[in-house]
């Protein structure tokens, strides 16, 4: 069966089966099934941060449960999402409802059941910003399970699902918290120029839709996965002996004195806009995206990959870390 439409990077390579499961049950009837005759599994969500380099020898599951229902107390609102719902469907959903506070992640690929998983972000805010709840299932145990927010010990682009319970938990829902008091978030380079006191939160979001799409390309012309690299974190010391060399340095001091570099800027200084690997290359208008010209594989992805890791180190002594899953035939793998 044939992955090209399941993932955004459009890469061809097939799977041994493909279940498409549409009910919370099923998902859960589904995972303990294959987790207990210890056949190998992928939970699928919208495919948008995965790298297929090989055709998969398992079962792929989809994950397309919907719903969505809505509570509240004096404070907030609480929305409790099926994990297949799609993530940019929902801050649209919450937008006519006039529940604010997603808007900055508008227009950000995958499902709500991905989300908590590398804690998804944009324009100064973060997934677990608005975290309540996150249930999965735990494939060890068989069991459903519930996570606040300090359980899943959220981080940039990180989270427990990728440590500990990493190939062990499926996410069954996500319960929201937003509150009914809404601030704006405006520190953001590109929405700076709005005025706190006036803006409203359509307009947030019509910005931040209109800068994705001048930027990141649509994957449904050019594929690609977003972000490849993860926005390396450095420490004080590392950053004062860059800066002094390279005093254009991009960087944002993190609450923990370390500082985070804009692997887009080390990319393109590094002078790898445009380059190639097959079919594969890093994208004009932001570096730290790689595209499929149309016949690119995963392997040319990560040759590609790992020419901009090596370039990037001798240049700046600065290792970058892929931000997308790489999948082999057996499961994931590192880039070689
Ligand atoms: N830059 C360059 N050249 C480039 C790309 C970027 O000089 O080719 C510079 C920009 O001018 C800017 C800085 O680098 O000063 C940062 O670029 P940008 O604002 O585009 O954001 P980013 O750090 O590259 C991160 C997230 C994005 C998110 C944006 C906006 C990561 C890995 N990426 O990108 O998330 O949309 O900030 O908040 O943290 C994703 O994760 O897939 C993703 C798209």
């Amino acid at each position: 069966i044939s992955l090209t439409p399941f993932n955004t990077f459009g890469l061809k390579q097939d799977c041994d089966t493909l279940i498409d499961v549409t009910s919370k049950a099923g998902l859960i009837a589904t995972c303990n099934k294959l987790y207990k005759e210890n056949f190998p599994m992928l939970i699928l969500g919208g495919g948008s941060n995965l790298v297929f380099t090989e055709n998969y020898q398992g079962s792929v599951v989809k994950v397309s449960t919907k719903g969505i229902e809505i509570t509240s107390d004096d404070t907030h609102y609480y929305l409790t999402v099926q994990a297949g719902e799609n993530w940019h469907q929902l801050v649209e959903f919450c937008l006519e409802k006039k529940i604010y506070g997603l808007e900055n992640m508008a227009l950000i690929p995958g499902t709500v059941g991905a989300a908590p998983i590398q804690n998804i972000g944009a324009y100064g805010v973060e997934f677990n910003l608005f975290c309540h709840r996150v249930e999965f299932l735990q494939l060890d145990t068989g069991k459903l399970t519930t996570y606040n927010k300090l359980q899943c010990e959220f981080d940039y682009r990180e989270s427990v699902f990728k440590q500990r319970l990493r190939n062990l938990a499926v996410i069954t829902q996500v319960t929201l918290k937003l509150a009914k008091k809404w601030v704006p978030v405006i520190n953001y380079g590109p929405l700076q120029h709005f005025d706190s006191s006036t803006v409203t939160a359509k307009q947030i979001f019509d910005c931040v839709c209109q800068i994705r799409q001048s930027k990141l390309p649509d994957p449904a012309k050019l594929g690609n996965v977003g972000s490849f690299f993860k926005n390396p974190v450095i420490s004080v010391e590392h950053y004062n002996t860059l800066k002094a060399s390279f005093p254009n340095l991009i960087a944002y001091e993190q609450p923990d004195r370390q500082f985070k570099l804009a692997a887009g800027w080390l990319i393109d200084q590094a002078g790898l806009k445009g380059a190639k690997v097959g079919a594969a290359t890093v994208h004009q208008e932001q570096a730290l995206v790689l595209v499929n010209l149309g016949t690119a594989t995963g392997r040319d992805v990560c040759q590609l990959a790992r020419k901009i890791i090596d370039a990037v180190y001798d240049k700046f002594t600065v290792v970058l870390h892929p931000e997308p899953r790489i999948i082999g035939s057996q499961g994931e793998v590192k880039i070689k």
